[in-house]
């Protein structure tokens, strides 16, 4: 985004919803700036990581198709939250926002302002979650789920997985500071042995689901509500897989601070508002492949928030724990 941009919305110039000086938040991928009562976010066209690893936004036909799709899911998960889509024109002396036709120059995101400190991932940090939080997690994240379309992918469930365990040794491989290549290696195996062992059970296309990048950090927890937050998969191999990868994330990252039991009622809840049997007999598989995306990426956002070394410690460990328990 411009520089021109940038001031303008933080000098108040841009006639939004409300009127006011912005907080700038800026990530690898967008610029968000956030009022009072509401938050505007502007995906980025020339980040490099993200264009050459996840997503190439730098074209602008890439990047309206990419906001287009993230906000509609985004809109369906938590419409409480994502509010509409709105048009950047910034031709004139001050950038204008209209509709968010093709002759914007840029879409701007329309969310309510959130309070950070209702992230799960915060509420679990300080033990502010309880074992029947969980079950309403469960429960809502069901619920939320179905209202997702169905899968059209033409890959099975097994070359889903070898190319998901592919995508995770670059991943765990950019913080080999923090995880000896050793050990990565050692879960990875563990994985890959088990997507060959279950190859007929996984080769078929019927398990296939959207997936949804829900975890931990991209939730808010308020008021016994979820909202799925930032959600839409930055890479478009990652919106298909397995259909229970959505709630095994999830589970996951709660058994890191409430072990088996808040394991266990996200799932059981999960399973009650479901149609869906949960096929039990893969937790540890899901659990472990789960953690190998969380656990890394603890590390990878500690660079910026020191708080988060003790989380991804603490993810480190219960991978082990659940590697080493046989009755997992
Ligand atoms: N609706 C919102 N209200 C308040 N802050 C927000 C809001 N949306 C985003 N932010 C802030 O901006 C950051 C990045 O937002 P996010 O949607 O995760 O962007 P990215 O796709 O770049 O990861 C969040 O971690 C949060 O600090
Ligand atoms: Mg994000």
């Amino acid at each position: 985004m411009s520089i021109k941009t940038v001031s303008a919305f933080l000098e108040g110039k841009i006639e939004v919803l409300e009127k006011g000086v912005p907080n700038h938040t800026e990530t690898v991928i967008s610029d968000v700036f956030v009022f009072n009562d509401f938050a505007y976010k502007v995906y980025k066209s020339d980040s490099t990581f993200f264009n050459e690893n996840f997503s190439d936004l730098s074209s602008k036909e890439n990047r309206f198709d990419f906001t287009r799709a993230d906000f509609e899911w985004n809109n369906k998960l938590s419409p409480e939250i994502y509010l509409e889509l709105k048009g950047l024109s910034v031709n004139g002396v001050v950038p204008t926002i209209g509709d968010p036709t093709d002759n914007a120059d840029e879409l701007v995101i329309v969310m309510k302002k959130i309070d950070m400190s209702d992230q799960l991932i915060k509420k679990l940090h300080n033990k502010t979650i309880t074992i029947s939080d969980c079950e309403n997690i469960g429960e809502q994240l069901a619920k939320k789920l179905s209202e997702l379309p169905l899968s059209n992918s033409e890959q099975t469930v097994y070359s889903d997985f070898l190319s998901r365990h592919k995508d995770i040794q670059p991943w765990i491989k950019t913080v080999d500071k923090y995880i000896p290549e050793k050990l990565a290696r050692k879960y990875q195996e563990f994985v890959k042995e088990y997507i060959e062992a279950n190859k007929d059970e996984f080769n078929s296309p019927n398990e296939m689901g959207m997936c949804a990048d829900i975890h931990a950090d991209n939730a808010i927890y308020k008021n016994g509500e979820f909202y799925p937050i930032d959600s839409y998969a930055p890479k478009k191999d990652w919106l298909h897989g397995y259909k229970f990868i959505n709630l095994y994330r999830v589970a996951t990252d709660i058994y890191n601070f409430l072990g088996k039991e808040g394991f266990n009622a996200v799932i059981e809840a999960y399973q009650k508002s479901s149609s869906e049997e949960v096929p039990r007999r893969h937790d540890k598989f899901l659990a472990i492949y789960c953690q190998l995306i969380n656990w890394p990426y603890q590390y990878m956002l500690a660079e910026k928030e020191s708080w988060r070394l003790d989380i991804a410690d603490r993810y480190g460990k219960a991978v082990e724990e659940i590697y080493s328990n046989d009755n997992f």
